[in-house]
């Protein structure tokens, strides 16, 4: 008998699907929208549910031969010998963790990504897992959101271009390719503005924020080549994320014209009844499916109620061919019907070996984000004849890890303590106090860290967040150090002993009290296995740190939401008037702003070029400057290049993130920098929500933060142009 058109790679994959279609029952289509988490216990049910073809896609199974063995089941034993899909959380490395991805969005260097990305993939799919639950790109202007950590940031802008770099990451030049995994951008939509930053919490904004805040980089994604998207938990503006037509029909699939599959995020279709939009699983299941969520994830709401709903005549078998077509399509793309099977010896060859080591070293080394070094503190010398080293995290190989971390494995991990004692000289004494814990109220520890403290040089403080106070369900009603490791650090302070700060945390702190009396502050996030020889490189000067934040640092949490791209407002803040927008009792501006980062160079930009000084329809703005480094040694600048559109029939933005460029520049050396602007890179929603740009003034700012504006020109836009598109 000749081999069914489905099982011949050399048909076109439509033919391949619709040959599979036509072979199915109602159930095995049914079968390939629900996807389960592997637990312990209900493994033999599944099983048998995977026999009968009643599973498509399986999540959180690991190991090489135990997704074999699996694959095994659904290959060989099942009737038509569909693959599963393993999907996993692999959202900044496999098993070689590189930095949290708020850490790499610090970078801004989507290269570095890519290539972090690429190795996730590559390590995973070694493994059997094809499809990665990444990259997180939902926007957080409010860091006390856990989730903050697992994204790009604040800006619309920078989280489009690192949506990008991601998904070229993980998907390579072809998703056929066996090293690449399908991305699956979440969580769509509007998850991260979490009233209250409250995790899954309502979300009510309007459509232009929603547009232009975020939307931005799930579109990017999508253009980039997504093949999955995962609907959100939150209640976006009255109905649901995952059970939204105008965001996943209307927007997604009418606008952007994803061809893709839509996946639930953990039980969101169970949990439209809690939000009190469906009465049962029957309901729950006719809404998400309905508006386009071809998948349930772990929820068991699809296997329970689609075939009665079938049944019933409420759904068509025409309209679930449709979802089952989307997700097959995505199996064939993937060559899973080739090659079903994790490959042992790759794994064995790649995982962990040196060159992926390297890439998270140099990940980790990109994203730290200098904060302050007064007096030029740092870089300490290799030669110092002590240092105290002291803090919760400074010997901790959990925390570097981070949310959402895979399987990565505690015993790779490099502490700060290991990375500072590899790196001084055999003179150098190092004395280490762990001083308190991350949490809780317990001094004891104060005694030795003071001693320590007065005993040497310098101290380095390693101080901030646990694992698991940032990522999923770890919301924060305070942004400040936890438990008592603000009051350790003032009683090492009393000692006057200088003290470098070195924080590892997922998302902005209130830290006040220690940028104002601490000369020198590292933010290193949670920068994966390499922590302690990427923190060493930049305390002892090995690596020019040139990371720049990605999200704003308030003074206090009652600032929040507080975010650079804010509107002017009729009275816009000023120091000196009472009657503006601002606070009695806190400054209005941010602790660090968006974009900031210092290096131990310095740079001097000059030369602006705005031209032509007019545009119209079709027509580019080219801007051009020149930056030199001033300083005594190599080093990396972020350029920042900002718009304001200075009159508008509907208010902007006082700055725009339009550009950015993470250049490294000898000493005493310049570059030259262009950046070209396109209208549609000028426009914005009218009244109508129509794309447009009007005629008017554009101001340019070119920066090295979103506040250290360093250049600043001007041109105009002659021409009213309408975009086809939102
Ligand atoms: C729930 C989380 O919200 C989502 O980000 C994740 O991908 C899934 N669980 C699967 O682990």
């Amino acid at each position: 008998m000749s081999r069914p058109i489905y099982l011949d790679p050399s048909q076109p994959i439509d033919r391949r699907v619709e040959d599979l279609l036509g072979r199915m029952t109602l159930e095995e289509k049914i079968g390939q929208m629900c996807q389960y988490s592997w637990v312990s216990g209900v493994v033999g049910e599944y099983e048998l549910m995977i026999r009968e073809g009643r599973v498509g896609s399986l999540l959180n199974v690991t190991g090489v031969e135990e997704v074999n063995r699996i694959q095994r089941i659904a290959v060989e034993e099942s009737r038509l010998g569909i693959p599963i899909l393993f999907g996993l959380d692999v959202l900044h490395g496999y098993k070689t963790i590189s930095p949290i991805p708020l850490g790499l969005a610090s970078t801004w260097d989507p290269d570095i990504v890519r290539r972090v990305s690429s190795i996730a993939a590559a390590e995973a799919s070694a493994e059997g897992v094809k499809w990665t639950f990444a990259p997180m790109v939902d926007i957080a202007r409010d860091p006390r959101w856990g989730r903050i950590a697992e994204g790009a940031g604040e800006d619309p802008y920078l989280g489009s271009v690192m949506a990008r770099a991601y998904i070229e990451g993980y998907q390579g030049g072809s998703l056929s390719d066996s090293r690449s995994v399908a991305v699956c951008p979440k969580h769509y939509v509007a998850y991260g503005g979490a009233e209250g930053g409250r995790d899954y919490n309502t979300v009510d904004i309007s459509e232009r924020t929603l547009r232009e805040v975020y939307l931005p980089p799930f579109k990017s994604a999508v253009m980039a080549g997504a093949k999955t998207i995962m609907s959100a938990f939150n209640d976006l503006n009255g109905i649901p994320a995952s059970a939204n037509p105008y965001t996943l029909r209307t927007i997604l699939r009418g606008e952007w014209g994803f061809d893709g599959f839509v996946v639930s995020d953990w039980n969101a279709i169970g949990e439209l009844i809690n939000h009190g939009v469906a009465g049962d699983i029957y309901e729950a299941a006719e809404k998400a499916f309905k508006v386009g969520v071809d998948m349930d994830m772990q929820g068991n709401v699809y296997q329970r109620a689609l075939l009665k709903l079938v049944r019933e005549g409420r759904i068509s078998e025409g309209e679930i061919d449709e979802a089952v077509r989307r997700i097959l399509r995505v199996k064939f793309i993937l060559g899973l019907f080739e090659r079903p099977y994790a490959d042992p010896e790759e794994a064995k060859r790649i995982v962990k070996c040196r060159e992926h080591i390297e890439a998270a070293l140099e990940a980790a080394r990109r994203s730290i984000v200098l904060l302050k070094n007064d007096g030029g503190l740092l870089p300490l010398s290799k030669d110092i004849d002590s240092l105290a080293v002291i803090g919760p995290l400074a010997d901790d190989r959990e925390a570097p890890l981070g949310p959402w971390s895979c399987l990565g494995d505690p015993g790779d991990v490099v502490t700060v303590l290991e990375g500072i004692r590899s790196r001084v000289s055999p003179k150098t004494r190092v004395l280490y106090a762990r001083g308190c814990d991350v949490d809780g109220e317990s001094r004891e520890g104060f005694e030795e860290a003071v001693r320590a403290a007065g005993e040497s040089s310098v101290a380095v403080m390693v101080l901030g967040e646990s694992r698991g106070m940032s990522g999923e369900a770890a919301s924060r009603a305070y942004l400040d150090l936890p438990g008592v490791q603000e009051e350790l650090l003032e009683a090492v302070y009393a000692t006057g002993t200088p003290i470098v700060i070195v924080l590892m945390n997922g998302r902005p702190l209130s830290i006040s009290w220690v940028a104002e009396h601490i000369p020198a502050i590292i933010e290193a996030w949670l920068p994966g296995i390499q922590a302690g020889n990427a923190i060493a490189d930049v305390i002892f000067g090995d690596y020019n740190p040139g990371g720049k934040l990605p999200v704003t640092f308030p003074y206090t949490v009652g600032q929040v939401p507080i975010y650079y791209n804010r509107k002017s407002t009729g009275r816009p803040p000023s120091p000196t008037v009472k009657w503006t927008s601002k606070y009695i009792d806190a400054p209005y501006t941010p602790l660090f702003p968006f974009g900031h980062g210092l290096s131990y160079t310095r740079f001097e930009y000059s030369d602006l070029e705005i031209y032509p000084c007019e545009v119209g329809a079709g027509d580019t703005v080219t801007v051009r400057f020149r930056v030199r480094n001033i300083g005594g040694r190599e080093g990396d600048e972020v350029v920042q290049l900002y718009i304001r559109d200075m009159t508008a029939s509907v208010t902007r933005s006082v700055k725009e993130l339009r550009g950015f460029k993470r250049i490294t520049i000898k000493p005493h050396r310049e570059e030259t920098v262009v950046f070209k602007l396109t209208l549609e890179d000028l426009s914005f929603l009218n009244h109508e929500m129509k794309r447009v740009v009007e005629p008017g003034g554009f101001m340019v700012m070119i920066g090295s933060s979103s506040e250290d504006i360093r250049l600043t020109g001007t041109f105009r836009v002659r021409d009213y142009v309408e975009f086809p598109w939102r």
